[in-house]
């Protein structure tokens, strides 16, 4: 756990040293939960964006996009439940003053005994080597039967008690388990109370007269309030789907872990509209579809699990996460629901409209059901970043710091360094460099020693360095350093545009 602390913290420093996030309003001393992208962290994120756009929307002829605004008519989140039901259980600490989301409590309790398995199956893996068999170790080892199923136990009771809303029961699982503050270290608790998460606001000119909005806080019911606008305008078939990107507000009472939990975020989501009777079939192709997506991107798979809902909110009639492997533990990267006909039917109801296809197959009316796939940036961001900063020891006894990024999210895909400051190299280095920065971002740096530079786009990302040395003038050849191997090429500059394109 130390150590994954403590790598966590050079996750947040390197953010932060090289413009990639800093805190929000940090010359004011910052504004808890809120972050602002830098100049890498931009780049970054929109690559992100721009690889799942292409994914769902270009790659699937049945699947748009949409742009819906972040205010919507106050009746939008009573018909979708959240003016009702969008609370987290709190509970607070007598002693310490502290309050905590009890789920939490219970969730890290959970992650606590999760972490002894982890800890046995070092142990084993120490002792047996190669020949270690963790699928086998795990479902033998009578340690780790033992935790699994207290694990079993305390998640099938909390999420008997979440669903009857039982928050009496809640606090005393709390009690049962022995959970104790980590402040105060004491388990003087409060009872557990519901706390709505949604920021309200103010439209119109005079305040009193005004109506409340509230901030959304995801961007799925801007889908299901255009689904008719954009089935109709758009002459689209069931199954079919409606795909944004967008900012969303939760007013996060336990905000923490940097960029997991934040009060201003954005979502990647989906809705994916089907014939109902066929949801089930369509959740299992989605469930594999997305998966796909994050493994593409050349991440080991046992960074990813599912892990599949017990607690169904009462308009799901399944639901998964993927769950990512981040430096503080497995937890929820993207959530794929089976939503049924919920928020159609609710919008129906509430604003008088029908909400309903006809399916000219079936000759029928009906209301669709939906799919929903839905994914953080910023989650992704810190899933893909934090899996990349690697400390690297070298041959020559000294270390690295390097991100390695996958090659199409880096935000510099390319570095050209003159070799030195003279002898008309930097000319050159702008002439590649211009040749570059029509199809790619490309940085140009020609301060400090060749080693330093290249040091400096590891840091980054970049995955390759262009040298441009004295032979370049001679023979037209730079050299290609490549920034996970470091191995170095020559590359004729005319070959050099397909050679990158090829590898990127
Ligand atoms: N429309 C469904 C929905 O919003 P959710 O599980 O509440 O479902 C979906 O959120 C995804 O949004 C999560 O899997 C996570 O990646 C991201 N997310 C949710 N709350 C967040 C927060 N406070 N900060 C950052 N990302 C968040």
């Amino acid at each position: 756990m130390a150590n994954q602390d403590e790598f966590f913290k050079k996750v947040v420093a390197h953010a932060k040293e090289y413009g990639f996030i800093f805190p929000s309003s940090e010359i004011y001393d910052g504004l808890a939960a809120v972050y602002d992208y830098g100049q890498m962290g931009v780049e970054l994120k929109n690559n992100i964006k721009q690889y799942w756009w292409r994914a769902m929307v270009q790659m699937h002829e049945n699947i748009v996009g949409l742009d819906s605004a972040i205010f919507m008519h106050p009746r939008i989140w009573k018909a979708s439940g959240h003016v009702d039901a969008f609370n987290d259980p709190l509970i607070d600490n007598k002693d310490s003053k502290k309050r905590y989301r009890a789920d939490v409590l219970i969730e890290d309790h959970i992650a606590k005994i999760e972490d002894k398995i982890e800890k046995e199956c070092e142990k084993a893996h120490k002792r047996f080597g190669d020949a270690f068999d963790r699928q086998q170790f795990v479902t033998t080892n009578a340690r780790v039967l033992e935790h699994q199923k207290q694990i079993d136990e305390i998640q099938a009771k909390y999420a008997e008690l979440m669903n009857a809303n039982d928050l009496v029961g809640l606090k005393q699982l709390i009690l049962d388990l022995g959970i104790v503050c980590p402040i105060s270290g004491t388990r003087n608790w409060t009872d557990v109370r519901q706390f709505n998460l949604m920021f309200a606001t103010k439209m119109g000119s005079v305040i009193d007269d005004s109506d409340t909005l509230y901030l959304r806080p995801e961007t799925a019911q801007g889908i299901f309030v255009n689904f008719l606008n954009v089935q109709k305008s758009g002459r689209m078939k069931v199954p079919f789907g409606i795909a944004q990107i967008g900012k969303a507000f939760r007013n996060e009472i336990v905000a923490r872990q940097f960029i997991f939990r934040m009060r201003e975020f954005e979502q990647m989501e989906m809705q994916f509209f089907v014939r109902p009777g066929t949801e089930l079939e369509w959740f299992k192709r989605w469930k594999e579809e997305r998966l796909q997506w994050h493994l593409a991107l050349g991440i080991p798979e046992e960074c990813y699990r599912f892990h599949d809902h017990e607690k169904l909110a009462h308009y799901a009639n399944a639901a998964t996460d993927i769950e990512f492997r981040f430096p503080f533990g497995f937890k929820e990267l993207e959530g794929i629901h089976s939503r049924t006909d919920f928020d159609l039917s609710r919008h129906s109801e509430f604003s008088g409209k029908k909400l309903q296809y006809f399916d000219s197959e079936l000759n029928e009316n009906y209301t669709p059901y939906v799919i929903e796939t839905s994914i953080g940036v910023d989650r992704m961001f810190l899933a893909v970043f934090s899996h990349a900063l690697k400390e690297e020891s070298l041959e020559d006894g000294s270390t690295r710091t390097v991100l390695n990024l996958p090659a199409r999210l880096a935000p510099y895909k390319a570095a050209v360094l003159p070799l030195v400051k003279k002898d008309g190299l930097p000319e050159k280095a702008r002439e590649v460099q211009h040749l570059l920065m029509p199809e790619m971002m490309v940085q140009y740096d020609e301060k400090d020693a060749i080693g330093r530079r290249y040091r400096r786009q590891d840091a980054i990302g970049t995955p390759f360095c262009i040298t441009v040395d004295n032979d370049t003038l001679e023979n037209g050849a730079v050299t290609v350093r490549h920034r996970d191997s470091m191995q170095q090429e020559r590359v004729a500059i005319d070959q050099l545009l397909p050679y990158l394109k090829a590898r990127l």
